[in-house]
């Protein structure tokens, strides 16, 4: 702790490269951030029937997350509490019960152990029930998307979010949403932060990572502009909100949706959106952007985890996330628009993957970390936030410049020294 301590500087824009490599980090990220903030888990309408039940990882723990049949949302950690078996294996499905597949104990959807084969017999009827139910984890839901922790004394869940729910409103909140099928999940040889990090700040690389897309004629030029804004909020939240744009890029019949859902503030924004991009700290990210399908300007919104699996690894998972009333049609072309861009297949997912794969192998090694070789994240340092904006947080008058992620790294370093 006291090695990052004296060699991170987030505000001096000073990144040490071992930080995206070092084992020792990742198992410390492990225990003060993953095991103590909020992690994403679902969408809410990806369970919306009672018994239907998603598993999901939290902090690298399977957790079942299921509507009971009162239609509440819980999540148990995925183990039966008699012998430890993983009492859930399918992805998704819906049930009341849950067998557990070692001796056959069954627990409600709602947690209580109601079955034990033979138990008056071989128990003596002794078995304590009520002690046995499945162990709960804490969850809370901000418009539609379910978070946990594992944290027994987490921060206040709304306080996390904080005034960054201005903005994820517009994103994810703006009517009633829904995620079309399974999320897609692939796994690639990066580091996770280099993704967050990505999406937090950096819409500085689209003219050259993802230039040749331009060069093709598939996006406009104009799509790489800095014009816009770069936005950060408490707890290393932020995102980039590219404006103005001549085009409504959402379905218009749904406007007096938007306009109940969201504030006239938001909604202005909304109007004028070209893109949006951020991260929930620690490992959220959103993108709502907008390609031309069939020579209609569409948007499509996603919410992306990217998940842990070692320091040199992750998974990364995509929820495509549209407006439950738009129409069949639409849907389909923000769909189609979302398989064109940042689905695994997208070309713009291509190019970014692959930058994170050549981050991470060059932070690896011990030259790196020996020599304290570090990154640069001064850009805008010299920069003054801009007053009288539409929403809350340090606000920046245009997209280029890295100081979301000096925030980010900044919260990132608190809960690490915790
Ligand atoms: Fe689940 Fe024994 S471990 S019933
Ligand atoms: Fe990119």
């Amino acid at each position: 702790v006291r090695y990052l301590e004296n060699t991170v500087e987030p505000e001096e824009g000073i990144i040490p490269a071992y930080i995206m490599s070092d084992p020792a980090v990742y198992d410390l990220e492990h225990e003060k951030v993953f095991l103590k903030t909020w992690l994403f888990l679902g969408h809410e309408s990806e369970i919306p029937n009672n018994g239907d039940f998603v598993t999901r990882d939290l902090a690298g723990y399977s957790v079942i997350v299921s509507r009971n049949q009162d239609g509440v949302i819980r999540a148990f950690y995925n183990m039966c509490t008699h012998r430890g078996m993983k009492l859930c294996r399918a992805d998704k499905g819906n049930k009341a019960r849950f067998t557990c597949p070692y001796h056959g104990f069954t627990f409600k959807n709602s947690g209580e152990l109601i079955g034990v084969p033979m138990q008056k017999d071989i128990y003596g009827g002794k078995l304590d029930f009520e002690a046995m139910g499945l162990h709960q984890v804490t969850i809370e839901t901000y418009k539609g998307l379910i978070f946990g922790t594992f944290n027994d004394t987490p921060q206040d869940f709304s306080e996390f979010l904080g005034d960054f729910k201005w903005y994820l409103d517009i994103a994810v909140g703006r009517t009633d949403m829904e995620v079309v099928g399974p999320p897609q999940k692939f796994i690639i040889n990066s580091q996770w932060k280099i993704g967050a990090d990505n999406f937090v700040s950096d819409s500085y690389h689209t003219m050259v990572t993802h230039g040749s897309i331009a060069k093709l004629g598939m996006v406009p030029n104009a799509t790489y502009s800095k014009k816009g804004y770069q936005v950060h909020t408490e707890n290393g939240h932020g995102c980039n909100i590219g404006m103005p744009n001549p085009d409504f890029a959402f379905p218009e019949e749904l406007i007096p949706e938007y306009k109940a859902h969201l504030s006239p503030q938001q909604f202005d924004m909304m109007a004028d959106l070209k893109n949006m991009i951020g991260t929930i700290f620690p490992n959220l990210s959103f993108l709502v952007s907008h390609t031309e399908v069939k020579g209609k300007l569409i948007s499509n919104t996603t919410v992306r985890l990217w998940r842990p699996i070692a320091v040199d690894k992750m998974e990364v998972i995509t929820w495509f996330l549209v407006e439950k009333n738009a129409s069949e049609d639409w849907k389909h072309r923000s769909r189609e628009s979302y398989i064109l861009t940042f689905s695994p297949s997208g070309i713009f997912e291509q190019d970014d993957t692959e930058v994170f794969t050549d981050i991470t192998g060059a932070a690896s090694g011990h030259v790196p970390f020996a020599k304290n070789y570090t990154y640069n994240y001064t850009m805008g340092k010299h920069r003054v936030p801009v007053k009288d904006f539409l929403g809350p947080g340090i606000v920046y008058d245009d997209k280029f410049t890295e100081a979301n992620s000096r925030s980010y790294y900044r919260y990132w370093l608190d809960l690490m020294k915790a």
